[in-house]
């Protein structure tokens, strides 16, 4: 398995990171057994990084996580290196109620997800998104205090912009700013990742298949009552245009004899060495496709390509509702 350092001061794992959040919610039923062999398959080809979040499934996904440890070989379990999320606030019909990131709340967050994945420490642990009543300074000090008492390795960000990576990166080194990243999603090309490489910070990159949209398996009729049943790139109107860039994309891939999820996977990893494409496989078959991105080497002629092909800023909608667009302090 080829391996990345995550920034300067963050760890080195697989250069293909397991996203879990859409085995507990988000992308419909998925299966059990399934999602727990799906993470034992990719710690058994190599993948280290395993990211999730305490809200996904509202701790089910740490608790699958933990199982999944359990039960996996001793030497794979060693190797696994978790990725946490918090602050997301959830009520009981699944609804989503605002972030809480007060020092007291990270204490009592981490607290929590350590008994569900049955770890001693969390290896990089993040908010998931920015408290606007709460100054970042605070919470990655309060994290940072986790880190001097051993419960926590190392310290992340998710979407966030360049001020507030800054303010962060002055209380403690950031490991990783995880951000969505994909060929249809490139907003972090305006400023971001450039701030990111300034200050020796690596880049956990979600979203990387555009939600399936991009994956080659999405088709308009595709019926969803999920997530992307509110994302503006699946409605009627958009998805249409999206999936014209898929065919697009698909001739390039298909000369290349790779898939579609291969050739967008790949693009993603081509943009820098500094950056870890996260996928959301939730079965063994999806998982075996995606690490087929890691035998891909895409040439200058390649990526021109693909660059004609899905030009900058060519999907239609954006990359979230309104109301969660608000959210991200990445866009502001
Ligand atoms: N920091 C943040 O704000 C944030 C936000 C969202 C996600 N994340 C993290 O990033 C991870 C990945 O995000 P994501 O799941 O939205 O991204 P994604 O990889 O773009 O989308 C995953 C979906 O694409 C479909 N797919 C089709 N072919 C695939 C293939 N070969 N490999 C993988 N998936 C394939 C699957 O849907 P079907 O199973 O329905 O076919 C899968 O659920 C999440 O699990 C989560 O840990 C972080």
């Amino acid at each position: 398995m080829q391996k990345r350092q995550l920034g300067h001061s963050g760890p080195t794992v697989s250069a293909l990171g397991l996203g879990c959040m859409g085995m507990s919610d988000l992308y419909g039923p998925s299966d059990r057994g399934e999602s727990i062999a799906t993470i034992h398959a990719a710690l058994e080809a190599g993948i280290t990084l395993l990211d999730t979040g305490d809200f996904y499934g509202m701790g089910h996904n740490e608790m699958l996580i933990g199982e999944a440890l359990r039960s996996a070989a001793g030497s794979q379990r060693d190797q696994a290196l978790i990725s946490v999320k918090f602050g997301a606030l959830r009520d009981p019909a699944g609804g989503w109620a605002g972030y809480d990131t007060r020092p007291q709340a990270v204490k009592n967050f981490l607290t929590y997800s350590l008994r569900r994945l049955g770890v001693d420490h969390i290896d990089i642990y993040r908010p998931s998104r920015i408290d606007p009543d709460v100054p970042v300074e605070d919470t990655i000090g309060a994290i940072a205090d986790m880190v001097k008492a051993g419960y926590v390795r190392h310290i992340g960000l998710s979407e966030v912009g360049t001020d507030t990576i800054r303010r962060a990166a002055a209380v403690h080194p950031i490991s990783d700013l995880q951000i969505e990243y994909s060929l249809i999603s490139r907003g972090i090309e305006n400023g971001i990742l450039q701030t990111c490489r300034d200050l020796g910070i690596g880049v956990t990159a979600y979203g990387v298949l555009s939600r399936g949209l991009i994956s080659g398996h999405w088709q308009a009729n595709t019926q969803s009552n999920d997530f992307r049943a509110h994302s503006p790139r699946f409605q009627a109107g958009n998805v249409d245009r999206n999936l014209a860039l898929v065919e697009a994309l698909r001739k390039i891939a298909a000369a290349k004899g790779i898939s579609v999820a291969q050739i967008a996977i790949a693009w993603v990893a081509a943009q820098g060495q500094d950056i870890v494409p996260l996928v959301g496989a939730r079965r063994r078959d999806r998982l075996t496709e995606a690490l087929g991105s890691l035998d891909v080497s895409l040439t200058r002629d390649d990526l021109a390509a693909i660059e004609t092909a899905v030009p900058k800023g060519a999907a239609a909608g954006e990359r979230y509702a309104t109301e969660q667009m608000a959210s991200l302090d990445s866009e502001r």
